[in-house]
């Protein structure tokens, strides 16, 4: 498939060795009847090429609320962005005019949302929908564009995709219709998808497989991929690295299977003993008590701190950096970071 690389006069620092998107202390408020809510606190995480970032958290912990300020698909107002930076291939896509935005959104940065049934057109044929990427993004006919349609179909593992081309969405299984976003986002072979909770609907088993295809699609074409969850379960046959995100800040950042290995940070301590199991789906998570913070009156010192079982003064009074976690004896641990005062006493016991 031949795309016209709109972006591509304008080369970015990647081939210096800078990753793909890296999102730089970034703020997001909104302005509600309450107050301000600080829905996004000094965020940072990077994707590359090839990689998969998980970004991991509760209900409300702003995972959503990133991804939309990186699609520059935020409400504003109410929203606000007051601080921070997102480069794309080097570039402050917060700097850069709304036509050049739309450009990177529509062509090199695709997302997936939770609702195929919500975002898919209702009366138009999938077939339609997924032809007009082509016909819209890139001119085809409309012959061309069905061709296409059927083959990004079969990419996706829609069986029988010629004769189901032109079926409506309703005539699709949740996790069918999953499929059919996940060919929407690769249509114009993206350089990142974003998908937020992109099998939250789905039964567990068919979550399974909607993941694994996502991760081998992302393989073959070597995209990055942010893969937004609240459920750790999901993502750990899939990530390379994961971000724990709590009432808008990164809590923890690790590699994938470090992070399972030996957490941190307690929040992760936390959701890692809440992981659900098939027995128990649909549970909440409840191993940690409390519920998240209101984010107009955020707690001082560490917003974890009410529902932390080590908090200690510190917790109460000083905001944890990211601090880089280390071995016992001091020895690099490569992509490990706590916000945590106490994450010696987390990881090493
Ligand atoms: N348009 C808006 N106006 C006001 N507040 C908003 C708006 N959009 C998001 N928020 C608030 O920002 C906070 C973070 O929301 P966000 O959607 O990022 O959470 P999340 O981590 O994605 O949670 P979930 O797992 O439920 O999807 C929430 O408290 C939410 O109510
Ligand atoms: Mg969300």
């Amino acid at each position: 498939m031949t795309i016209i690389d709109e972006t591509a006069e304008s080369p970015g620092p990647q081939e210096t060795g800078r990753p793909l998107l890296e999102v730089r202390d970034l703020h997001v408020e909104f302005s509600t009847r309450d107050g301000v809510a600080k829905a996004v606190n000094g965020v940072n995480y990077s994707v590359a090429a090839g990689e998969t970032l998980a970004v991991l958290g509760e209900s409300g912990s702003g995972k959503s609320v990133t991804a939309q300020a990186i699609m520059g698909i935020l409400d504003m107002p109410p929203g606000r962005i007051p601080k921070g930076e997102i480069f794309f291939r080097g570039q402050d896509m917060l700097k850069m005019s709304g036509e050049e935005r739309r450009k990177i959104r529509g062509n090199r940065i695709a997302m997936i949302f939770q609702d195929a049934l919500s975002s898919l057109n209702p009366v138009l044929s999938v077939g339609y929908q997924l032809g007009e990427m082509f016909r819209v993004h890139q001119g085809m006919s409309k012959k061309d564009a069905k061709a296409k349609s059927i083959e990004l179909m079969d990419r996706v593992k829609i069986p029988a995709a010629a004769a189901r081309v032109n079926d409506y969405p309703h005539q699709f299984s949740g996790g069918m219709r999953q499929r059919i976003m996940i060919a929407m986002a690769l249509a114009l072979e993206p350089d990142l998808i974003i998908a937020d909770e992109p099998t939250t609907a789905l039964d567990v088993t068919v979550q399974a497989q909607v993941m694994d295809l996502l991760a081998e699609l992302q393989r073959e074409y070597h995209m990055g991929l942010i893969l937004i969850t609240h459920d750790l379960g999901v993502v750990a046959d899939v990530a390379d690295k994961i971000a724990v995100m709590y009432a808008g800040r990164i809590v923890e950042t690790a590699p994938v299977h470090e992070l399972y290995k030996r957490p941190a940070h307690p929040y992760t301590k936390g959701l890692l003993d809440s992981i659900p199991r098939l027995d128990q789906k649909g549970q909440e998570l409840y191993a940690i008590k409390g519920l998240p913070p209101n984010l107009t009156r955020i707690p001082s010192g560490c917003a974890f701190n009410p529902r932390c079982p080590q908090a200690q003064d510190v917790c109460r009074t000083d905001i944890p950096l990211l601090f880089p976690v280390t071995e016992r004896d001091g020895g690099e641990l490569v992509g490990r970071g706590s916000a945590c005062h106490f994450w010696k006493e987390t990881i090493h016991g």
